[in-house]
């Protein structure tokens, strides 16, 4: 019993105190404790001159902030700006105003900014960051699942143009990323969800004992634990230190984003719009049905996906009607060469292949098969 309990209370130690330091493209990420990270020296040091800007949203302002500045005085005369939350608000417009709000408070070239949120403050405050005076250091501290294992990582940076994602924006590293789960107990279980998403699409990609373990752990808790979310990390990280700017394998990280992108680009403009990452969950079982259809992955492991999907994800719901009107969106898609639609199918779990073209009837046909099928 005492074994059990000391191994236990040094697990505790460890967790609390022990932050753990993955190398990225000229910047660092750490995981871990944000208290015992180097937050601290970043802020007394590095910055110590430096005017602290905070972005956040309606709800990290709420449920993040004070947590944040009460733990670091250096922060006591930070500047809060305000993000209105939600995909919708993620325009160029709204960058505005708050270069319009740095210019009024006449905020030079030494600030910090400090993005506090999920994906759309990491993109959007690092855009506004990276455009403003030429461009300002920035740090990113994810608050949710998603952001810590993909949107805060990787450098990518922008905004929505209408409802097509991401289509303005700049590869742009953060100075740091500090990624402290302890953001995770103030979110919602779809939340989570959202995150697993693209936690099972790293594994599906590279790592197939990933895909294994994420599943396995969500589906016995319905959460996730630390160990798998520094996996994930390093998985991401690994594929954009190679190549930061997607020119090559980085594009395997948009397996799911094709049918993913243009779902959610669709809800954006009706009243009930559907998380990014339920439309990478639509994504990645409509990708491994076309990569089956296309005799590249095998029966076995397409079920085994589909059963995945179909146990955590409620179906994404649309009419027959509306699937043309998706997959126009798709033409639009970042990956495509020669207006050819490119995406990343699946040639088992955990090899997938970059470049692949598909018809626009291939696509139709296995839009129409997710509406039979779930
Ligand atoms: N979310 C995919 C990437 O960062 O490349």
């Amino acid at each position: 019993v005492i074994n059990i309990n000391l191994s236990w209370f040094v697990k505790l130690i460890l967790k609390k105190y022990f932050v753990k330091s993955i190398k990225s493209n000229n910047y660092q990420i750490e995981i871990g404790s944000i208290l015992n990270s180097s937050f601290q020296t970043l802020l007394s040091n590095d910055y110590n001159k430096s005017k602290k800007v905070i972005i956040v949203d309606e709800n990290t302002k709420e449920y993040c902030l004070e947590y944040l500045i009460t733990s670091f005085t250096e922060l006591s005369d930070a500047e809060i700006i305000e993000l209105p939350s939600g995909e919708e608000n993620k325009q160029l417009d709204i960058c505005i105003q708050i270069w319009e709000v740095f210019t009024e408070y006449c905020f030079d070239r030494n600030i910090l900014v400090i993005n506090l949120g999920g994906g759309v403050i990491s993109d959007m405050g690092g855009l506004i960051a990276s455009l403003y005076k030429r461009g300002v250091h920035f740090v990113n501290i994810p608050t949710t699942l998603l952001s810590m294992v993909d949107a805060s990582i990787g450098g990518k940076t922008g905004v929505d143009l209408g409802v097509y994602k991401n289509q303005v924006g700049l590869f742009s590293f953060p100075k740091r990323v500090f990624i402290d789960t302890i953001f995770l107990t103030t979110l919602e279980a779809n939340q989570i969800k959202n995150g697993i998403a693209e936690m099972l699409k790293h594994g599906l990609i590279v790592d197939a004992s990933h895909w294994n373990e994420v599943l396995k752990c969500y589906q016995s808790t319905h959460s996730i634990t630390d160990d798998l979310i520094y996996q994930s990390v390093c998985i991401k990280n690994e594929i954009v230190e190679k190549d930061p700017l997607e020119k090559n394998i980085r594009k395997k990280l948009n397996f799911g984003h094709t049918v993913g992108h243009a779902l959610e680009s669709y809800f954006l403009e009706k009243e009930n719009h559907i998380l990014h990452g339920y439309g990478v969950a639509v994504g990645i079982l409509i990708e491994s049905y076309i990569s089956f259809k296309l005799g590249l992955l095998e029966q076995g492991s397409f079920y085994e996906v589909r059963g995945a999907i179909h146990q955590i994800f409620e179906k994404v719901n649309f009419a027959k009607e509306e699937i043309s009107k998706i997959i126009e969106i798709m033409r639009n898609d970042k990956k495509n060469e020669n207006g050819q639609i490119k995406m990343i199918l699946l040639k088992s779990i955990g090899i997938c292949l970059i470049d692949q073209s598909v018809s626009e009837s291939q696509i139709n046909e296995a839009l129409h098969w997710y509406l039979n099928d779930y």
